[in-house]
């Protein structure tokens, strides 16, 4: 961040937030006081730069501060041992700072703790969830797009209302769109889809949480010679009955099969050709089979991606790439003097740009991924008019991405600059326990049996769970997706079984122990301790009275949650979001001992139990961020 909050005038005594307060982070606030602190004694400095330069949570060698300030970034003439000093000898507590020490070149300013709790605790407080029926506007986010064609978020999601805390403007209304997962009909869904899905989600949640406008697009691999095979397939493997019960995995028994008999039977592929060339010809009976195995596997990939807890608002693809568009983009590339032909097949030269050649149309004239990439971007500016595309692809297809942004930008689009890959590395080692799986659905499944096994050890607690089988299951999801995004997206990984349905260590379990953990101290403090209500808070309970460094320590992580979301956005990396959970639920779990609620003087209990409720809050925020569901038992 890089701008100081709208000139937020400072009140002499920090009062409960008004709604100024709700899109200014409150930490912020504190940070603009230091700021002016600054300014007032070396007026050279603008407050923009002063509020850049005040950071939080750094420390020095024998010193430390909730707010750093290193003094040399100023640049001034003066030097800047002496400046620190200066500013110490001008330091007076206000309302917002209460002390301040310099250490050679830096300062350290520590922040009036009550103000702060005051302002966090009551920001955190007003966070709300969106409704079933507000999340429907959110869908419909592009006004161009017809709400049939969206699927409607899952039930059990619930996304962060805008204004909540942890949400910011930034975005303003910019739309974008989020293409993810995009897998391809008859093959598997491999890792890489895989990840996808799980960080395109996740972008699109941040990108929204930041004030965008999201579509979430899944381009679907749903055209090409393989609907060929699988038509030849079908004719002699088929059944309707398998296909109408689950046709991902029908199609892709019925695409092994008939590849095997391939390996030593040309004409299976001379007919699959045919079948192809009559597709893209639009024949009817071709184009009438290859879509019913299109719309039946969105029937299945549908189910997964709800149990995912992740949605589309768009099922888009290859086939959905027109004809016409795509001779227009061949038609313009040719005019920029980069296109060669050979061979009879049309190339396009990048060598320039360091990006090798690339065959844009093939000898027998039918279309190529690249070229319905460079034509469907081109469909996509027209119809939604993005300010900004984001293509959630693996690493491997670095060359392919780079290909045809650069082919958009010289066919002189000015929307080409705002096309981003968002790439990662690869999974090694994704199968069952057993190394059997192909499919996704047997990963999340045996990912749920081990959760399932995991909770059935500790009998009494099992017995009190409502439905175990949903637990497990959202358990075992948050394991496999908490592992893919905990370490930088470009590093590849390895799956790890025991390690990441482990509940020690940073892992999605313990995620979810850490939540469930939160949401008991509320229920088993009740009826003798309950919080009142929301808007009564910040007045009824008396937050001097958690002066306990451990409670501190929380509360200044709960302050940064807004900063962490904004500067997910710069990083795009969802580990910036697990690292800032895994910090938090750290702290949370060795409080348990020092910041008990039970048994404690009533003002005390009501202090504590607000502050750990409102870490649950900020969690809860940051892991549905993460497009996991946190428990609230287990
Ligand atoms: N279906 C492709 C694959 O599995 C990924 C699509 C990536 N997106 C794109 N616009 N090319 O390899």
């Amino acid at each position: 961040m890089s701008t100081v909050p709208p000139s937020f005038p400072l009140p002499a005594e920090p009062s409960i937030p008004d709604e100024h307060v709700t899109s200014t982070p409150a930490l912020d606030l504190f940070k603009l006081a230091a700021a002016e602190f600054i300014v007032a004694q070396i007026p050279e400095v603008s407050l923009d730069k002063a509020f850049e330069g005040v950071e939080s949570g750094k420390t020095g060698k024998n010193v430390s501060g909730d707010f750093t300030v290193a003094i040399p970034r100023f640049r001034l003439k003066a030097k800047p041992n002496e400046v620190a000093e200066q500013l110490v000898a001008a330091f007076q507590p206000t309302a917002y700072l209460a002390s301040i020490k310099a250490n050679g070149a830096f300062v350290y300013i520590n922040v009036q703790t009550t103000a702060l709790y005051k302002l966090v605790l009551a920001q955190i407080n007003t966070q709300t969830y969106l409704t079933p029926d507000e999340s429907h506007s959110v869908v419909d986010a592009f006004e161009q797009l017809s709400l049939k064609d969206a699927d409607l978020p899952p039930a059990g999601l619930s996304l962060l209302k805008k204004n909540g805390y942890g949400t910011n403007k930034s975005g303003d209304g910019k739309k974008i769109i989020v293409e993810f997962s995009s897998p391809n009909i008859a093959k598997p869904f491999h890792a890489g889809h895989l990840r996808s899905t799980i960080i395109g989600a996740f972008l699109a949640n941040l990108y929204e949480a930041n004030g965008y406008k999201v579509l979430r697009m899944n381009y679907l691999g749903d055209w090409g010679k393989q609907f060929g095979i699988l038509a030849v397939g079908f004719e002699r493997y088929g059944s309707e009955a398998e296909l109408e019960k689950d046709a991902i995995t029908h199609l892709y028994d019925v695409y092994v099969k008939i590849n095997r008999d391939g390996e030593s039977d040309e004409s299976i592929h001379d007919r699959a050709r045919e079948f192809f060339v009559k597709m893209e010809a639009g024949d009817e009976q071709a184009v009438g089979l290859w879509k019913k195995f299109r719309d039946l596997s969105i029937v299945k990939y549908k189910e997964t991606y709800a149990r995912l807890n992740i949605y589309f608002d768009l099922y888009s693809g290859e086939s959905q790439v027109s004809g016409e568009s795509q001779a227009k983009a061949l038609e313009q590339l040719q005019g920029t003097g980069i296109v060669e032909e050979s061979e009879g097949a049309l190339v396009v030269d990048l060598k320039k740009y360091k990006l090798e050649k690339t065959v844009v149309r093939k000898k027998d004239g039918t279309s190529v991924y690249i070229t319905r990439d460079i034509g469907g971007a081109v469909e996509r500016y027209n119809k939604f008019h993005f300010d900004k595309m984001v293509y959630v692809v693996a690493s491997q297809q670095d060359l392919h991405l780079a290909q045809f942004f650069k082919v958009l930008d010289l066919m002189g689009y000015p929307w080409a600059k705002t096309l981003q890959h968002v790439n990662f590395g690869m999974v090694q080692g994704m199968s069952t326990r057993k190394g059997t799986a192909v499919f996704l659905e047997q990963i999340l499944d045996e990912s749920k049996r081990v959760m399932h096994e995991v909770m059935q050890k500790n009998e009494a607690k099992y017995n009190a769970i409502e439905d175990p089988e949903y637990t497990s299951d959202k358990l075992g999801i948050t394991a496999v997706k908490v592992q893919d995004m905990a370490g930088k997206r470009i590093n590849n990984y390895e799956f790890k079984w025991e390690r990441m349905t482990s509940f020690e260590g940073d892992t999605g379990p313990y995620l979810q122990y850490a939540h469930v953990r939160l949401s008991s101290v509320e229920r088993k403090n009740a009826p003798e301790i309950v919080l009142p209500p929301p808007s009564d808070r910040a007045t009824a309970i008396d937050v001097s009275l958690l002066q306990e460094p451990k409670a501190r320590e929380i509360l200044l992580l709960l302050s940064e949650y807004p900063n962490v979301v904004r500067s997910a956005l710069k990083s795009l990396e969802p580990s910036t979001i697990c690292t800032f959970a895994f910090r938090l639920c750290h702290a949370i779990s060795s409080a348990w001992e020092v910041l008990l609620v039970r048994g404690q003087p009533r003002e005390v209990a009501l202090a504590r139990l607000w502050l750990y409720v409102s870490a649950k809050d900020v969690l809860g925020s940051a892991m549905r961020l993460l497009t996991l569901e946190p428990l609230e038992r287990m």
